[in-house]
C-alpha cells in the first residue's frame, strides 16, 4: 500500500476478530520493521515479547487489569487481540553506548539525557508495526500498562527490573469497534503545531 494510504487508514483499533491470528509472516514483517526504527547512537534499545498463545494473553491481562470490572467495554474489546506485543526500552543500553570512544560520555550520567530517548525509540519501533499492520491489512492499537500494575506485568512476562514497559501494541483483524471519545477533541491543525521560522509564526503564513 502507499505510504500516505497507510498513514491516513491507520486508527487505534480497539476490537478484533479472536478467530483470525495474526498471520506469521505479518508479525514476522513487523517485528522486522520495528528493528529498522533509528535509534540514538544506533543504541536500539528495545525488546519486544510477543503474546500469541492464548494463555500468554491471559496471564498479561491477569497481571495488568482488574478482575473486578469484568463489563469494561474496553478491556472486552482489546482482550480481543489474538496477539499482543510488549514494547520495552533500555535505558542501560544508551547509557552504555554512549559510554563508548565515539561517543565519550564516560560517567554513564543520566542527566546529559534532555529526554529519555530510549523510550521515544521504542516508541517509534512501535508505530512502524502499527503501519505495518494496516499496510498488511490488519489494525492494531497502542496502549499503556498502568503504573501500579507495571510490576505485576514484569513479573508475568519475566521482564528484567532495568527494562521499562513503554507499552503494547495490540494487534489483529479489525472488527467494528466504538470510537474513542477522545476523537472529539479533533484532530490539531497544521496552524496550530506547525510554525514556520518561529514559534508563533503559522505555517500558512509562507
Ligand atoms: C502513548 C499512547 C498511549 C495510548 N494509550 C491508549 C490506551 O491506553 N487506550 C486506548 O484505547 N488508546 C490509547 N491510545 C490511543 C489514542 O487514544 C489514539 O491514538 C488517539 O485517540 C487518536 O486516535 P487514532 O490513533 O485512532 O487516530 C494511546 C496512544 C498513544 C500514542
Amino acid at each position: 500500500m502507499e505510504l500516505a494510504r497507510v498513514v491516513r487508514r491507520r486508527r487505534m483499533v480497539r476490537a478484533y476478530d479472536p478467530d483470525r491470528p495474526v498471520p506469521g509472516d505479518v508479525l514476522q514483517q513487523a517485528l522486522e520493521h520495528a528493528i529498522r526504527a533509528p535509534s540514538a547512537g544506533f543504541s536500539q534499545g528495545w525488546d519486544f515479547v510477543v503474546l500469541t498463545e492464548a494463555a500468554d494473553r491471559e496471564a498479561f491481562w491477569a497481571a495488568t487489569t482488574e478482575p473486578a470490572q469484568p463489563a469494561d467495554a474496553w478491556l472486552l474489546g482489546v482482550r480481543t487481540a489474538p496477539c499482543l506485543i510488549v514494547c520495552c526500552s533500555d535505558k542501560g543500553a544508551y547509557l552504555r553506548r554512549y559510554a563508548e570512544p565515539d561517543k565519550g560520555w564516560t560517567d554513564q550520567g543520566e542527566a546529559r539525557w534532555p529526554i529519555p530517548y530510549w523510550d521515544v525509540d521504542t516508541g517509534m519501533a512501535a508505530l512502524l508495526m502499527l503501519l505495518t499492520a494496516v499496510d498488511e491489512g490488519l489494525g492494531g492499537l497502542f496502549f499503556g500498562v498502568s503504573a501500579e500494575r507495571t510490576q505485576q506485568a514484569r513479573s508475568a512476562l519475566g521482564v528484567p527490573d532495568d527494562r521499562r514497559l513503554v507499552g503494547v501494541v495490540a494487534m489483529g483483524y479489525a472488527v467494528p469497534d466504538r470510537r474513542s471519545a477522545s476523537l472529539r477533541r479533533g484532530r490539531r491543525g497544521l496552524d496550530q503545531v506547525a510554525h514556520r521560522g518561529r514559534f508563533g509564526v503559522p505555517w500558512s503564513s509562507g
